[in-house]
C-alpha cells in the first residue's frame, strides 16, 4: 500500500440474544460469569469504513443512516483508544464510519452488539490491508476479542449461530478474552429456532446496560448469580447435546427474570418491565400449558419479549401471537427473526 491512499473495507455484523446473560464486568470489559447467546438472522448492522492516512490525530466521523451522528462519538473515541493497542493505524488519519441497521431504530433490539462487531470486522480489515507485515494467528478469536472491548455482548456477534463467551470448566476452549463458536455441539433441533420478538416498548432505557453492569459491583447477590449464570451453562450445554427443549426452557426462563431480579434488587433498584411485559409472558405460559407446544421466551435489558420456538411449531404459535400478543405491542410491532448459521 503507498503511504496516503484512502482504505476502504465493509463488513456486516448480526445481533443476538442471550439465553445465559452476561450481567457484570470485571477488568477490561471480561464477564464475571459465562454467558450463551444466538445470532439473528434480519437484525444485522453493516457498517462502511474508509480511512485516508495522514500525520493528525485520529479524526472520526460518523455516519447512522446517511445522517450524521455525533452522539456516538464519545463512545466510538473510546472503543478506538482501547484498539489502539491492537490496531496502530488508529493512531493517526481520518476515519469515516459509515452505519445502517436493518431493524428500525428504537426497535427496542440493542444494537451494540452487531454495531461494535461489524465495525470491529471493519478496523481489523484495515489494518491488515495497510500493513502486510501485520499477522493474526486466528482471526476468528481476534475479532471476537476485539469488538468484545466496544461492547461485550459483541464478543459474540462476530461468529454465527451459537456462541459462549466466559471461562467455564465445562468447556474447555472458553475464554473471558473471546467468544468460541459451539455449534458442533448443539443438537440439530436448536438450529432452527425462530425467535419473534415482541415490541413493547420502542425507545431508549431508562437505565443503560452500561450502569447496570456497574451496579453489579456491590450488588448483595452478586455471589448467587455468578453461581446461577455458571449453573446454568452447564444445564444448558447438556441440553444441547441431547435436544432437551424442556430443560432448554427452565434455563431461558430463569435467566430471563434473574436478570430482571437483579435489576429490582440493586441499588438504586430499578425496573425496566412494562405492564404488557408481564401481561404477555402470562399469556405465553397459559397458552403453553393448554397445547403442550415447545415454547419459551427471553428478555433482553428492556421491557420487550423474544418468543423462542422451533419453526416446525410456527403453524400453532404463529396464529396465537397474532391475537393474543401482538396487541400488547407498541404500535402492535413485532419483528419474526430467526436464529442464523450463515
Ligand atoms: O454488551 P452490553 O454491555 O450491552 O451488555 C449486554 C447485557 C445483556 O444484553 C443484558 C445480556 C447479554 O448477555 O447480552
Amino acid at each position: 500500500m503507498t503511504n496516503n491512499e484512502i482504505i476502504q473495507s465493509e463488513y456486516s455484523a448480526p445481533s443476538n440474544i442471550a439465553i445465559v446473560k452476561y450481567w457484570g464486568k470485571k477488568g477490561l470489559q471480561e464477564p464475571v460469569n459465562p454467558s450463551i447467546s444466538f445470532t439473528l438472522s434480519k437484525a444485522k448492522t453493516t457498517t462502511k469504513v474508509s480511512y485516508e492516512p495522514c500525520d493528525r490525530d485520529l479524526e472520526i466521523d460518523f455516519k447512522f443512516d446517511r445522517n450524521r451522528a455525533d452522539v456516538f462519538l464519545p463512545k466510538l473515541h473510546a472503543f478506538v483508544e482501547r484498539l489502539l493497542p491492537h490496531l496502530p493505524f488508529l493512531k493517526s488519519g481520518i476515519l469515516n464510519i459509515e452505519s445502517t441497521n436493518t431493524f428500525p431504530h428504537s426497535s427496542g433490539i440493542a444494537s451494540s452488539a452487531s454495531s461494535m462487531a461489524a465495525l470491529a470486522k471493519t478496523l481489523i480489515d484495515i489494518q491488515i490491508k495497510l500493513d502486510d507485515q501485520f499477522k493474526v494467528s486466528d482471526l476468528n478469536k481476534f475479532r471476537s476479542r476485539l469488538a468484545r472491548l466496544g461492547s461485550g455482548s459483541a464478543s459474540r456477534s462476530t461468529m454465527n449461530g451459537w456462541v459462549l463467551w466466559g471461562e467455564t470448566p465445562v468447556y474447555n476452549a472458553s475464554s473471558d478474552k473471546y467468544g468460541v463458536d459451539i455449534n458442533k455441539h448443539v443438537h440439530e433441533s436448536f438450529k432452527d429456532l425462530q425467535d419473534t420478538i415482541l415490541i413493547i416498548r420502542k425507545g431508549s432505557k431508562a437505565v443503560s446496560s452500561t450502569q447496570g453492569h456497574q451496579l453489579m459491583e456491590n450488588h448483595p447477590y452478586k455471589e448467587g448469580r455468578i453461581k446461577q449464570a455458571n449453573n446454568n451453562i452447564q444445564v444448558l450445554i447438556e441440553a444441547f447435546k441431547s435436544g432437551d427443549f424442556e430443560s432448554f426452557s427452565k434455563v431461558c426462563e430463569q435467566e430471563a427474570l434473574s436478570l430482571h431480579g437483579l435489576m429490582m434488587s440493586s441499588s438504586p433498584a430499578y425496573t425496566l418491565l412494562a405492564p404488557e411485559s408481564i401481561r404477555a409472558i402470562r399469556r405465553i405460559q397459559k397458552f403453553r400449558d393448554h397445547q403442550h407446544v415447545p415454547l419459551t421466551y427471553t428478555l433482553d435489558a428492556g421491557p420487550n419479549i423474544h418468543l423462542i420456538y422451533p419453526s416446525s411449531q410456527t403453524h400453532i404459535i404463529k396464529p396465537f401471537i397474532e391475537e393474543h400478543l401482538r396487541p400488547l405491542c407498541e404500535n402492535s410491532e413485532l419483528i419474526y427473526d430467526q436464529l442464523s448459521l450463515d
